[in-house]
């Protein structure tokens, strides 16, 4: 038997192509793609209601849950109260289920556990103290991997970029935006500065890094589980517009920073991603060009 899937925060930028790649490796039938909103396909599950995530698991005999419902960093320093309710009571109701069902589950962590005291190439181990409440609640997921008594495992997900789901209320979304605004407007007003250098991933490497971390076996991973650096490609702003510029000449952008510019500053420029390699084979398959030529390949398809 194969394992029955629960996916939270299925309608968002990761799990709009989680679901889709979790299927074609298990089985549609497998997947249980739920979401606090409504689209075809997709079960209402909003996280916070601990009952009904008890009686689907049991109900649904499920055996792994990929926990993608959260709020992220834009988003959550706007409503702080709310982004530690959704991202860590959320994850202590998801915990609670997998505990008495016996489930594995993956809870993805972020760039955002780094703060201002970290080197700007992030080590796997370094002290934790990110800026935003965003990134503490990052921090107490991880934390919770490591306590909670069941196989919990996480990434530490760089910006994600990709073109099947807007990109979710975070601080690298400028890093997709971009391509939408230069396919429609021809010019971006990006929210950052030029020189902003921040760690980015295409989201095919994301998704493929998440099923590979799901598949290996326990012993193999130590006390990075809850959360493994994982490197893509780190580039500026600049360097970004520079790479869409090979594909749209006339392409133009302008820069106002925002309070996210200050979120953006907090976190790292690189991230150093030995151990997952050593522990798990983790290696990325695109660099900034390579995954700007996907981005355009897919939004002009
Ligand atoms: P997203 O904002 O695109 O999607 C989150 C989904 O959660 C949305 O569909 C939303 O409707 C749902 N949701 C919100 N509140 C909910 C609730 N109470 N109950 C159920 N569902 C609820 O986010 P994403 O980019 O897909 O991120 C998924 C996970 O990956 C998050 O934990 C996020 O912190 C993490 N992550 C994402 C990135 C990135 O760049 N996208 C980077 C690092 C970490
Ligand atoms: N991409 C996310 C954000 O900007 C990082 O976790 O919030």
């Amino acid at each position: 038997m194969g394992p029955r899937i629960l996916v939270t925060g299925a309608l968002g930028q990761i799990g709009t192509e989680l679901v889709e790649a979790l299927g074609e490796k298990h089985g549609q039938e497998s997947v249980i793609a739920t979401d606090v909103r409504s689209a075809p396909g997709c079960r209402i599950l909003d996280v916070m209601d601990s009952a009904g995530i008890q009686s689907l698991v049991k109900g649904e005999e499920i055996t792994e849950i990929y926990h993608l419902a959260a709020l992220l960093s834009a988003t959550g320093e706007r409503n702080p109260d709310l982004c530690w309710k959704i991202n860590v009571e959320g994850l202590e109701n998801i915990i609670a289920a997998a505990q008495a069902n016996g489930c594995k589950v993956f809870a993805p962590s972020s760039i955002a556990v780094f703060g201002p005291d970290c080197p700007s190439v992030a080590p796997q181990v370094t002290p934790l103290n990110p800026a935003t409440v965003y990134g503490k609640t990052k921090v107490v997921c991880e934390q919770l991997a490591m306590t909670a008594g069941i196989d919990m495992r996480g990434l530490r997900y760089p910006g994600l970029i990709s073109y099947k789901a807007p990109a979710g209320g975070g601080t690298t979304d400028y890093a997709v935006e971009i391509f939408h605004a230069a396919l429609a407007e021809g010019h971006y007003t990006c929210f950052v500065r030029e020189d902003t250098r921040l760690p980015m991933m295409y989201m095919d490497d994301a998704i493929r890094a998440t099923l590979e971390l799901m598949e290996v076996s326990s012993e193999k991973l130590g006390g990075a589980r809850g959360g493994y650096n994982i490197a893509g490609c780190s580039f500026t702003a600049g360097e970004l517009v520079a790479s869409i510029q090979r594909h749209l000449p006339e392409f133009t952008c302008s820069y106002e920073p925002d309070v996210r510019q200050k979120y953006a500053d907090s976190w790292p420029d690189d991230i150093e991603d030995d151990l997952a390699r050593e522990e798990w084979g983790w290696a990325p398959q695109f660099d900034l060009d390579s995954m700007v030529d996907a981005m355009f390949a897919g939004l002009q398809a």
